[in-house]
């Protein structure tokens, strides 16, 4: 099936997602942004039709695929309007700002059979893919630990006074009126995805989150994770420091899984340099005592995400990707979000 695209949404984001739509050949017929400045350049490009009311593209039988890269806020009237009009849906992280309101999206989803998407694209990263593949020569999985610390800049000396992240006395951030929340949202959900996607849905978990008197979005949040694959330590924090992680620029996002028969390690480049800086992941192997390194060479993982996604789009199939991914990590945000409030351990009680 050819396939004939529509982007809501012409922000920052967005650059990547028309990046893997046109490598995968698909026809890039709407665009569509409450601003017109912000699409018309991929309106030129593409030489595509413009819109700010995206029900012209639901309207639209030619469309066949929906791409969602507006706020997340805005994500769940979208997605159903694009479910309802049998349209396949590639939508970004994170689904919506609620488990509740993910939870309907997938499971009309799932009931209308949606091709659906959450594009968490660090899963098609070479280095997740390669530990992936060699995650059962470890053996039996003992302990994981997985940290997405990001350079926010100076965000623990006070409340910013201007941008995004400025909340404003008694009011609502930027931030938080387009992702939600603040590091757990935006850079924590990524890992929680992956933990996922490596040890399965976990069963139960601990909480804490820092969330100064000042702002309305957090600034740390950090859990302990039970899964039917052993303990899972988790953190995500805002920092200052230039030189961390294995670039050494201040992107530190690794995954350790430790098994009876050795060990991986994956290494996740800043989010938006993927096409710059390569992933890397080491396999420790217990019989041999050998470490191996894997480089990988730099490769968008969006290109590579919304290929997949297109790929099984086009020969109508979900394929290996569940639809509820989305809700998965969103339903992890709001338990995180309880327990750290309540001070004591969940259980999650899994929807779909
Ligand atoms: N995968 C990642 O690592 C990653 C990184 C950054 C952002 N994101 C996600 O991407 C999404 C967009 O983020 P962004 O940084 O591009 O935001 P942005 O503010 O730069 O762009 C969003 C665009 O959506 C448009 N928009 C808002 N409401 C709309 C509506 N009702 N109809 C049509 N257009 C509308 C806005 O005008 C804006 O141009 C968010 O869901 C965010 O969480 C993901």
């Amino acid at each position: 099936m050819k396939l004939t695209a529509a982007v809501i949404g012409c922000g920052t984001i967005s650059k990547f997602h028309f990046s893997g739509l046109d490598k995968a050949g698909a026809k890039i017929k709407w665009v569509c942004d409450l601003r017109k400045e912000s699409a018309k350049p991929w309106m030129d490009k593409f030489n595509a039709r413009y819109t700010d009311n995206y029900m012209d593209i639901m309207n639209d039988p030619e469309v066949n695929v929906v791409n969602i890269t507006s706020i997340s806020t805005v994500h769940k009237e979208m997605c159903l309007a694009a479910i309802d009009a049998g349209k396949a849906v590639i939508c970004e992280k994170t689904l919506t700002v609620s488990a509740e309101d993910s939870y309907e999206i997938v499971k009309k989803a799932e009931k209308a059979g949606t091709i659906f998407y959450t594009s968490y694209m660090k899963r098609f990263l070479p280095a997740v893919e390669k530990g992936k593949e060699m995650l059962p020569s470890i053996g039996k999985i003992l302990s994981t630990s997985i940290r997405a610390f990001q350079p926010w800049g100076d965000m623990w000396s006070g409340n910013p006074k201007e941008g995004a992240c400025h909340t404003p006395p008694g009011g609502t951030s930027k931030l938080v009126q387009n992702c939600g929340g603040g590091v757990l949202v935006c850079g924590g959900s990524h890992v929680l995805d992956l933990v996922c996607h490596f040890l399965g849905r976990p069963n139960r978990l601990y909480a804490y989150m820092n969330i100064p008197k000042d702002r309305d979005y957090d600034l740390q949040a950090a859990a302990l994770l039970e899964t039917d694959n052993g303990p899972v330590h988790y953190e995500t924090l805002m920092h200052s420091l230039d030189k961390l992680g294995y670039l050494r620029d201040g992107w530190d996002e690794t995954i350790e899984i430790t098994g009876t028969k050795g060990r991986i390690n994956v290494y996740c480049p800043m989010w938006d340099k993927g096409d710059v800086k390569g992933s890397m992941m080491v396999h420790y192997d217990n019989a041999t005592g050998t470490a191996t390194e894997y480089r990988f060479a730099p490769v968008s993982p969006f290109d590579r995400a919304i290929g997949f996604f297109c790929e099984n789009i086009s020969k109508g199939k979900q394929g290996a990707q569940s639809r509820v991914t989305g809700y998965d990590v969103d339903e992890l945000i709001s338990q995180i979000g309880k327990s750290a409030e309540s001070k004591k351990s969940v259980e999650i009680k899994w929807k779909i």
